[in-house]
């Protein structure tokens, strides 16, 4: 299936934040928004791995993504607990949740035309992560690259009445979609206005737990910062 997302280390990565950050925190039937879900694979695998009572509605544009996961869905008898929907988010009546999660595209191009036209995350590669947090959702998790202008996300959370709650950073290699010479070039042009941050081969992929501010809530937003452009 070359046409569906393929990177296990990312995929496993965003299953273990979903489950740390969303699942174990979950009280008795809540509802979930996910971004992008592809083959199904990281929501699955951390349902089975979890007990939990409410609904997860994924929205997935891409149709082949879209059957297979929802083959695996059949095949798990997870039906009542992960929907997947082949649309738009953006251009859905956005369901009422109390978390919205996603890996979304964050691939930076000067345009869509690259291996796989829906990774494209905008010219700075955080369009459409930004856009995830001018939704209103109390709670959002997401994958943040620091490749990806990291610091205009962590920016444009802080304008939009979020804090960094919580956050996990892995090292990744410079994989399949972000070696692409024509993204690869584009990657190095805003490493030198400033926009894009990492070291040989090697970027950070982190897991962000954004929550609307409460008096009372640690800001780790700074921290983030600090971590996301060190390299
Ligand atoms: C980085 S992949 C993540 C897939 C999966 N969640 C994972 O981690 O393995 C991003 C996914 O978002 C999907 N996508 C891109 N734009 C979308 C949109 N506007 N609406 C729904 N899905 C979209 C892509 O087709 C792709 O499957």
């Amino acid at each position: 299936m070359k046409n569906i997302f393929f990177c296990p280390e990312e995929s496993n990565f965003y299953s273990n934040c979903l489950e740390n950050f969303v699942l174990k925190n979950c009280k008795k039937s809540e509802c979930v928004v996910e971004f992008g879900s592809g083959d199904g694979s990281p929501v699955i695998n951390s349902l089975l791995k979890n007990r939990f009572d409410g609904v997860i509605h994924g929205f997935e544009l891409n149709i082949s993504a879209w059957k297979a996961a929802n083959l695996t869905i059949d095949e798990y008898n997870l039906a009542q607990k992960y929907i997947i929907h082949n649309s738009c988010l953006f251009e859905s009546s956005q369901p009422d949740a109390d978390y919205l999660v996603a890996n979304p595209p964050y691939i930076p191009a000067p345009d869509k035309d690259i291996y796989m036209p829906l990774l494209f995350g905008g010219t700075d590669g955080a369009t459409v992560t930004n856009e995830l947090l001018s939704l209103g959702y109390e709670n959002v998790l997401l994958l943040v690259s620091s490749f990806s202008n990291p610091e205009s996300t962590i920016e444009h959370a802080r304008s939009n009445g979020y804090h960094v709650t919580n956050f996990i950073v892995l090292p990744l290699k410079f994989g399949y979609y972000s070696s692409e010479p024509k993204v690869k070039n584009h990657i190095e042009e805003l490493r030198k206005k400033k926009m894009s941050f990492y070291s040989g081969d090697y970027y950070f992929l982190a897991g962000v737990l954004f929550q609307k501010s409460r008096e009372s809530r640690e800001d780790l937003s700074n921290e983030l910062a600090q971590v996301m452009t060190s390299l």
